[in-house]
């Protein structure tokens, strides 16, 4: 037999964040960091013996690597089969449809999603279970626990196994399938989407769009999607081709790093419509010409618009999003009667109520959108919802949008992100938010009146597990809020995000920018924390 046990000890920093692990490379490359992880990951999960298992990752750099470490890792631990990506490669929400199409046991999915990548970048791996979506809490806690005891760890010691051509082969015992990363996952969007709608509104004259994949996962996908499938000109999509480093580039879609498609799509002779996903292809960003929708409205329109997709023709079982994405959503549930539901940060929060059939849309302001096709949210989908919409409605992006303000009223909103912050400042700066929470209630700020002011918790209706500590939120009588809260995905320091939101329902108020919008809780929000005086900074890093 080739399996060997080795001997290691704990690591004292593998925690799981919003989204699984998530270290730089360098962390990452030490001797047993991944193999801890990945054993204790297994000491949690019962049952594994003769099971399947998924395995891919965006292809970033140590991609190939890990993806030998945990083959062998699973082999050694029992599984039968594993179904790998060629290349190492499948996009987030392409392993979730592989691990629910198999009836896998679950998946390992490598990513660090939209940080930079690269020796100096970040990596990330994390478990998905088998209904294809992030492990929850329970499980993450245990792994985390197990990570503290770890002494040892089991590994086939064998040759790499190639992965750059698609068949069958073996590891040990273990059947290894090395399959095509693309093809599932596109007969997917052929069964959910009208393809043939869409193929015509690319085919008129008229029509132009624009997708950038940032040099990262969705390139091959989009390929297949928009110029095999779908008929778009090989010019329709930028940084195609997936590069280990993203081309050096922050492959996050929105309009600080999509900077490229940004200026193509604001450019007077810009095309109709734009989109970006990131670096695993669970995110998108989409834009009509000169007109950015932000990912809270996203959701809300296509909840509004979703009868006008096959899928979705028979209704929706209502939706749901995380804490801190806009009220826009609110607003359709309560127009089609069905329940809209508030849960933390973090899409593993929305696989009971996928699996519950309680939601059949999601989605989070960190331009995240998805439904109960899979358990994770997905770049290409919403891009696919929105060429939809587009090609029934017959209309432009932005008389989509305005049309939905018009109706339901405007939720402007933003997110301001200040990152590697010193991690003790911004804990003290909570806890001082925190507690002077007692006295907010029913003051003054920002012309409104405080509503309410606490720390998020959220109790899962299927499961009735409950999460606490989910983020500070201050509500106002009219509908505002402000809400503070410290990322779980950064690598560096702190990242203290601050959204800020207020509705509009003026018709004549409907088009102003939104930080000018938004400008006195902006104000209100800084002064109550002591942001720029506590850390010095005279604005945030990000926008959004
Ligand atoms: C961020 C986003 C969150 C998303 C997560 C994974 O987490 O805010 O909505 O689910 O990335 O993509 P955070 O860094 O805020 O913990
Ligand atoms: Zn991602």
């Amino acid at each position: 037999m080739s399996m060997i046990t080795v001997s290691t000890s704990p690591f004292d920093d593998q925690k799981p964040g919003t989204s699984g692990l998530r270290k730089k490379v360098t962390v990452f490359q030490q001797a047993h960091y991944l193999e801890n992880f990945v054993q204790s990951t297994f000491n949690a999960l019962d049952d594994k013996k003769g099971k399947t298992i998924v395995v891919g990752g965006d292809g970033r750099f140590y991609n190939p690597e890990a993806i030998q470490v945990i083959l062998k890792m699973a082999a050694a631990n029992g599984f039968s089969r594993a179904i790998v990506g060629q290349h190492g490669l499948l996009s987030t929400p392409a392993a979730s449809h592989l691990i629910r199409k198999n009836n896998a046991y679950g998946g390992l999915i490598l990513s660090a999603s939209h940080n930079p990548a690269g020796p100096s970048g970040d990596f990330g791996i994390k478990y998905n279970v088998s209904n294809g979506g992030p492990a929850p809490e329970m499980i993450t806690d245990a792994i985390f626990a197990n990570t503290k005891t770890i002494d040892h760890y089991q590994i086939a010691e064998l040759d790499d196994i190639k992965l750059d051509v698609t068949g069958t082969t073996t590891l040990s015992e273990m059947t290894v399938d090395i399959i095509d990363p693309v093809v599932d996952y596109v007969a997917l969007m052929a069964e959910l989407f009208d393809f043939d709608a869409i193929r015509a509104l690319i085919a008129q004259p008229g029509f132009s769009f624009c997708f950038d994949a940032m040099h990262a996962i969705t390139g091959p996908y989009a390929t297949a999607l928009f110029q095999e499938a779908l008929g778009a000109s090989p010019t329709s999509i930028i940084n195609g081709v997936p590069l280990s480093d993203f081309g050096g580039g922050h492959p996050d879609p929105n309009l600080t790093y999509a900077k490229e498609l940004v200026d193509i799509v604001f450019a007077d002779d810009g095309p109709q419509f734009g989109a970006a996903s990131d670096g695993d292809g669970d995110r998108n960003m989409i834009l009509g010409h000169q007109f950015f929708v932000t990912p809270s409205d996203s959701l809300a329109i296509i909840a509004a618009n979703a009868h006008l997709i096959p899928a979705y023709q028979s209704g929706l079982s209502g939706i749901a999003r995380s804490m801190p994405t806009s009220q826009a959503p609110d607003r359709v549930a309560a127009a089609l009667n069905i329940p809209c539901h508030e849960t933390p940060t973090g899409w593993k929060f929305f696989g009971n109520l996928l699996d519950a059939n309680a939601a059949t849309l999601c989605g989070e302001e960190s331009f995240g959108t998805g439904s109960n096709h899979i358990r994770e949210k997905d770049g290409l989908w919403a891009v696919l919802c929105w060429l939809n919409i587009l090609a029934a409605r017959k209309q432009s992006v932005s008389a989509i949008v305005n049309d939905h303000w018009q109706q339901y009223g405007r939720n402007y909103y933003t997110r301001h992100d200040y990152e590697a912050i010193p991690s003790d400042i911004a804990q003290k700066m909570m806890a001082d938010v925190e507690n002077g929470f007692s006295s907010l209630v029913g003051q003054t700020l920002a012309n409104r009146t405080v509503r309410y002011a606490d720390n998020f918790s959220y109790h899962d209706p299927v499961d009735h597990s409950h999460s606490s500590q989910q983020g500070l939120r201050i509500g106002f009588d009219d509908g505002a809020r402000l809400i503070y809260r410290l990322s779980g995905t950064g690598t560096e320091g702190a990242t203290l995000r601050v959204y800020i939101e207020s509705y509009e329902s003026d018709s004549a108020q409907l088009n102003i920018e939104p930080q000018t919008a938004l400008a006195d809780l902006i104000a209100v929000a800084d002064e109550l924390a002591g942001i720029s005086s506590r850390t010095g900074r005279t604005a945030p890093t990000v926008i959004t």
